[in-house]
């Protein structure tokens, strides 16, 4: 079996219902624990076919949705026009290579993170992101035992965080306020696969 890309999985990435439950459950978190408004400029990093960025447009000013592959954005921007979401722009980003300018309110990743090899070296580029007083929002597996992926998904970086560590790689990167809860389980082949969600601010 091969190996799929994030381009070729884009097309038929939201026909999974257990992403869109996901997605919701993400929202509802974050709606809970950190304080939108309709100031708010957002920074979605990883946003895929953008399941949560649709979600959380109406709430704020702006979302920038970013992702590194282009499939997936023009999955995002289909769902865009069809549901006329003004506030939503799109850029190929790559938090990994490329800084971005401070100028966030808030910065989304939503099962980005265990893609990422250098979660510390990403951690620390959100934060550069972020205005004073910005909110970081990620979401993300919890340890797993490598089963989550099936072979043809494209490979982990990680196989899930341990919540204790995610905590302690946001404080090392410089947020404070650091609070992380479960807030939701993925249940597939009869495992149980429960999601984090860690918020933090960027201090003064
Ligand atoms: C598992 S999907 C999650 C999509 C969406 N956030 C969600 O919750 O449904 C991971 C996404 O991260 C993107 N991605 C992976 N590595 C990336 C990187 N280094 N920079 C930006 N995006 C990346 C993939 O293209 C994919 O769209």
């Amino acid at each position: 079996m091969s190996v799929k890309t994030f381009k070729e999985l884009a097309q038929g990435y939201d026909e999974d219902p257990s992403r869109q439950q996901r997605a919701e459950a993400i929202f509802q978190a974050i709606l809970r624990l950190v304080p939108l408004s309709k100031e708010m400029e957002v920074l979605e990093c990883g946003a895929g076919t953008g399941l949560l960025t649709v979600l959380l447009a109406p709430k704020v000013k702006h979302i920038l949705a970013t992702d590194a592959s282009e499939g997936m954005l023009l999955v995002l921007r289909e769902k865009r026009s069809r549901l006329g979401l003004c506030n939503v722009d799109t850029d190929l980003y790559d938090p990994t290579g490329q800084s971005m300018e401070s100028s966030f309110g808030l910065l989304v990743a939503s099962m980005l993170l265990h893609h990422i090899p250098d979660t510390e070296g990403v951690l620390r580029r959100f934060y550069g992101t972020l205005t004073l007083n910005g909110w970081v929002a990620i979401a993300d597996l919890e340890e797993e035992d490598g089963s989550f992926h099936s072979p043809e998904m494209p490979k982990p970086a990680h196989y899930g965080f341990n919540r204790s560590n995610v905590v302690k790689s946001l404080e090392a990167a410089g947020f404070c306020n650091v609070y992380i809860e479960t807030v939701h389980v993925v249940v597939k082949n009869e495992r149980q696969y429960p999601i984090f969600l860690a918020v933090a601010k960027r201090g003064q």
